[in-house]
């Protein structure tokens, strides 16, 4: 049967065709004028640190913030705070137990009210180089003291080296004897105040953000530190003299509080730790690039002049400084100390 569109049926397939566009504007309106479907906010690390952006720790945070956000872009957003803007380092790790900041990375020196393992670290003349560092923190003792203050709800994440610590002064110190009765700034450490103690000078526990203007008013003598923190906060601008000791190490602990980390989905967690170890390798392979660059910096200002120790007088010190080993081997555990003697061969 030969069935011939009449005027009718095309009137009648030209309304429902109508009617069907219609209906699917109508649909198409309604789906763009709803809110897009409500994506949950990201997750903040706030990172807070006390050293200007030029330092190895400046630019570790600067990559792992680049990595999360180049990663993870939606999920998680890296705030970082240098310069001690948001804390300083002796109210950082209180503010992270109450949840105020997410990450940070004092100096290994600055966390003995929680954990007197770390001050492992601090003994004067125990690490040969920071070749001998780095094996024994990736030694099975060392990455044990990670989790030596999780009791304190803070978690170890990695270590970030600065390199040694040097001395600089107000006149040439070459010798023990030339630091008697002199003040110099410490970072909060009982250790690092029993080295002083030790050769008879005046410890001074002070913040980082304070030492310029001490050392420029001449309020204290001298500090030790490494030659990145000496050059990024011109110390070396107003000190005449820098003695060549490397007598010490200055490296950082990165932290996480446990309630925020162990918060985290399993799998968020296992990326920001592998963005993060990436950054702090990263971090590592520019502090022996600056330590270089920076005391070459300190050298051709001319502003402050190089003492060089010979191996005779490096050892007066050593010997002077020996006793401290000994009045902190209980806190610190003698089996900590000999894996730390043993990470220099
Ligand atoms: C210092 O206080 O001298 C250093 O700990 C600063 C830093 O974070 O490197």
């Amino acid at each position: 049967m030969n069935i011939e569109a009449s005027p009718f049926t095309i009137h009648q397939n030209r309304d429902a065709y109508s009617m069907k566009l219609l209906f699917l504007t109508i649909v198409t309106l309604t789906v763009l004028a709803l809110p897009a479907p409500a994506m949950a906010d990201p997750i903040v690390i706030r990172f807070s640190h006390v050293v200007p952006e030029n330092t190895p720790k400046g630019k570790m945070a600067i990559k792992f913030k680049e990595l999360i956000e180049q990663r993870m872009p939606e999920r998680v957003s890296v705030e970082i705070y240098p310069n001690g803007k948001l804390y300083s380092d002796s109210s950082v790790l209180l503010a992270m137990q109450l949840g105020n900041v997410e990450m940070a990375a004092p100096t290994v020196s600055k966390f003995t009210q929680f954990t007197k393992k770390l001050q492992v670290f601090d003994l004067p003349f125990l690490f040969k180089d920071m070749a001998s560092v780095e094996r024994f923190q990736q030694s099975i003792a060392g990455q044990k003291l990670l989790s030596s203050m999780e009791n304190e709800l803070i978690v170890g994440l990695g270590y970030l080296h600065n390199g040694m610590k040097q001395l600089s002064a107000n006149q040439a110190i070459k010798s023990p004897s030339d630091v008697v009765g002199k003040v110099f700034r410490i970072m909060n450490s009982d250790v690092l105040e029993a080295q002083f103690e030790a050769v008879d000078a005046i410890p001074l526990k002070k913040n980082y953000e304070e030492v310029f203007s001490l050392l420029q008013s001449k309020a204290v003598f001298g500090q030790e530190n490494s030659w990145s923190n000496i050059y990024a906060k011109k110390f070396f601008e107003v000190q005449n003299y820098i003695t060549e000791s490397n007598h010490g190490v200055l490296g950082y602990l990165v932290v996480t509080s446990a309630e925020f980390w162990y918060g985290l989905p399993e799998n968020l967690r296992e990326d920001i730790k592998l963005a993060l170890d990436e950054a702090i390798s990263y971090g590592n392979k520019i502090s022996a690039i600056k330590a270089e660059e920076d005391r070459k910096k300190i050298i051709d200002s001319g502003k402050s002049k190089l003492v060089s120790l010979s191996s005779e007088e490096r050892q007066v010190w050593i010997n002077a400084m020996t006793s401290v080993r000994k009045m902190f081997e209980q806190d610190i555990g003698k089996d900590l100390i000999d894996s730390a003697v043993k990470a220099n061969q």
